[in-house]
């Protein structure tokens, strides 16, 4: 059974989405409390951002206790209350596993930093320095005030230099390691035993690094924009052959429960070609996230691109994963809208009907947009991603709706009189109740969730496809009016509502930066 395939996916940022203790951070049971707000949106499952014990240098994702759950988020029972009311009502859960690295604060990194001789000392990657500088050229993804920074982090007391591929608080855990292997396998193992449908895997393409810790060659022209960004190809300490054994021991765990778990990788590379590996011959990852779309332009070429590129990549048995936001990257309504509201329905139309599944990043529903957050209250020590990890905008009221009157959020709330939950529910021409609207056009159809995908010809500036035997699709992503020629049948949604029900007979006329869903027939 491969539940995800037909399944919209949506990201709750933990921290950012309902404050049930009044801290101002958003919490477990702020999220079980807003299960209502999931279920009518009609998603089939959460991946919730990390709910392990951490110091939160980035939240979360530094890891001092993998088999309990960070008390500030409510502790062990609030996961437990909040998988079983998820459950409840069909509504499945991911949990964020964050293997690369640990915080410095984990008893084994604690041990480790001990000494040479220490027990866990192997669990990490160490290695003596070169010409008093780092062991290599090797550089974090994070930079330092905008400025690369060495992904090595000397030991004063050993004189040895530790991997750190993210933060000096974040330490790389040697996947060479057998002993590692077995305690993660054990890991995923009692997650899946609380009830976690699968996992949503951090930093998936680095966990192995080369055995000789060789150096990464510099930039070739055509270099894709990750490696560009980077400044250097990461060939050395990322994409490395050996950790697909992992994927693969991790899969078998997967697939050997009932009903199986789904295995999604943060897969961070700039070319979709480079993902086709991390799903092996069917025995690696199911779903793999696609950056080159998530940052493509939304404009037809370069979207039409991308996703051709995906689907002729994708080997057989693996499925595409549509996302346009996250909490890394920022949200579309600003990255590929600009705001404009117009766009947003076009793109929320365009991510839930190509052929794959749609992973929402909450607040995409309502098209939330970044906010823009003083020097004064930022809290991302990698730098820029506060924007887009503020407080879910439920209701156009003092905190929020978010948190409590008077309770200061950890991040400054955007505009929730402009843009929140509790009126776009009731306006059925808002974006909320056309995103609710078309998840339920792909339950109500499997030729929508399952069916293949075909483009039909259209003008410059329009993508038009075929899903199945029965829909078709049209959005015009350019500034003036297009025709698009052949589809014969009725709109079952469209990016502006008036339209909904119209006869298509022939010719489609399409107002610029609008979009339709039409039954054929
Ligand atoms: C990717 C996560 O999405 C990001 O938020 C985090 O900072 C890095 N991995 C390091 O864990």
């Amino acid at each position: 059974m491969t539940w995800w395939r037909d399944a919209v996916l949506y990201h709750v940022y933990v921290r950012s989405f309902a404050d049930a203790d009044g801290d101002g951070v958003g919490d477990l049971p702020g999220v079980r409390a807003r299960l209502d707000h999931l279920g009518a949106l009609g998603v089939d499952a959460i991946w919730l951002s990390p709910t392990s014990v951490s110091p939160d240098a980035d939240h979360g994702y530094d890891v001092s206790d993998y088999r309990h759950v960070q008390p500030a988020l409510g502790g062990d029972a609030a996961l437990d209350q909040l998988i079983a009311a998820a459950h409840a009502r069909g509504l499945r859960v991911l949990l964020d596993l964050v293997p690369n690295h640990t915080s410095v604060e984990h008893p084994w990194f604690v041990d480790a930093r001990g000494g040479r001789g220490s027990r866990h000392r192997d669990w990490y990657v160490w290695a003596h320095g070169r010409d008093g500088g780092p062991p290599n050229n090797w550089i974090s993804d994070f930079r330092e005030r905008g400025s690369p920074r060495s992904a090595w982090t000397l030991d004063p007391r050993s004189g040895e230099w530790c991997l750190t591929s993210f933060l000096p608080l974040q330490v790389d855990l040697n996947w060479r390691s057998p002993a590692v292997r077995a305690e993660f396998l054990d890991i995923l193992a009692a997650w899946f035993r609380r009830g976690a449908d699968g996992v949503r895997i951090d930093v998936a393409h680095k966990l192995v690094v080369d055995a000789g810790l060789r150096d990464n060659p510099p930039l070739a022209p055509g270099d894709d924009p990750v490696s560009r960004a980077r400044g250097q190809r990461q060939v050395m300490n990322a994409e490395r052959p050996e950790l697909h054994d992992i994927l693969r021991s991790w899969r078998r765990l997967a697939d050997s429960l009932t009903p199986p778990r789904l295995l999604l990788g943060e897969t961070y590379v700039g070319d979709v070609a480079r993902l086709a590996p991390f799903h092996g011959a069917d025995d690696e990852l199911h779903l793999a996230l696609n950056v080159p779309f998530l940052r493509s332009e939304l404009t037809a070429p370069a979207l039409r691109r991308v996703v051709d590129a995906t689907l002729a990549a994708l080997p057989a048995g693996a499925w595409p994963l549509w996302c346009a936001s996250s909490h890394d990257d920022g949200r579309f309504p600003s990255r590929w809208c600009g705001g404009d509201e117009r766009l947003v329905r076009c793109a929320l139309l365009i991510l839930l009907t190509l052929r794959g599944t749609p992973l929402l990043y909450y607040g995409d529903e309502i098209g939330m947009t970044d906010v823009e957050v003083a020097a004064g209250r930022r809290r991302d020590r990698a730098g820029g991603r506060d924007g887009c990890r503020t407080p879910m905008q439920w209701e156009p009221a003092p905190g929020g709706g978010f948190t409590r009157p008077g309770v200061e959020p950890w991040l400054p709330l955007g505009d929730c009189v402009r843009t929140n939950v509790r009126d776009q529910g009731r306006d059925p021409r808002s974006i909320l109740t056309l995103c609710r609207d078309l998840i339920a056009e792909r339950r109500r159809s499997e030729g929508l969730r399952r069916g293949g995908m075909a483009w039909l010809p259209s003008p410059e500036g329009v993508l038009a496809w075929r899903r199945g035997e029965r829909h078709a699709v049209a959005v015009n992503l350019s500034a003036g009016a297009a025709d698009v020629a052949g589809a014969r049948g009725r709109v079952r949604v469209g990016t502006d509502r008036g339209r909904d029900g119209e006869e298509v007979g022939g010719t489609l006329r399409l107002p610029g930066q609008s979009g339709v869903l039409i039954e054929l027939g």
